[in-house]
């Protein structure tokens, strides 16, 4: 009697498993895609801004796109980057560079310099072995002493130097990877502060 009870059993089951294996389920729509969608309801929601916002603010207003960015800014903005170009003293055309006169004391040599190229480049195109490590004005392995009496500033103008100090530049200390001559000046290359 339980054996064919749980033969029953058993093939109504199989029965059931057989019939749910072939019947169609009920057909679940896919949504639409409705990323368009939201991405416009936000852009609806986000007021126009005129200067540009982090990214994650930045569907419809503001964000790094140039069309978000108010014209005037805009050409504020390359006007910023074009000063900051031309305050590069490397950026000065070679036929407009005025030269000066460098003492190199240990080399024993007075040579040109153009107010476009670094002390240091102008002793290595003298083929002199000069020091340095960086070359941006990021460390002091480039050092040299102006001699002539006052801020080194009176003599050179540094590009990005990061590392002398008020004290350093008034004691005549220059990093000579980074320093555009706009004077005549005397140098003691390999003097650090
Ligand atoms: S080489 Fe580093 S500051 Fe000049």
């Amino acid at each position: 009697m339980v054996g064919t009870l749980g033969i029953a059993l058993g093939a109504f089951l199989t029965l059931v498993v057989v019939g749910l294996h072939f019947a169609q389920g009920t057909e679940y729509p896919t949504p639409d895609d409705i990323s368009q969608q939201v991405i416009e309801q936000r852009a609806e929601s986000v007021p126009e801004t005129d200067f540009p916002e982090p990214m994650n603010r930045s569907i419809g207003g503001g964000g790094v796109a140039a069309g978000a960015v108010g014209e005037g800014e805009t050409e504020g903005e390359l006007a910023g980057s074009e000063a900051e170009v031309d305050d590069d003293p490397a950026a000065i055309p070679d036929d407009e560079a005025e030269s000066f006169d460098v003492e190199f004391v240990k080399e024993g040599e007075t040579i040109e310099v153009k107010e476009n190229t670094t002390l240091l480049e102008a002793g290595e195109e003298s083929d002199w072995d000069l020091p340095y490590a960086c070359r941006q004005g990021q460390c002091v392995s480039c050092a040299g002493h102006i001699t002539d009496g006052g801020n080194a500033e009176q003599y050179v103008e540094h590009h990005t130097q990061e590392m002398l100090g008020e004290t350093e530049l008034d004691d005549g200390y220059t990093l000579t990877c980074v320093a555009y001559p706009t004077d005549d000046l005397t140098l003691e290359s390999r003097e650090t502060p």
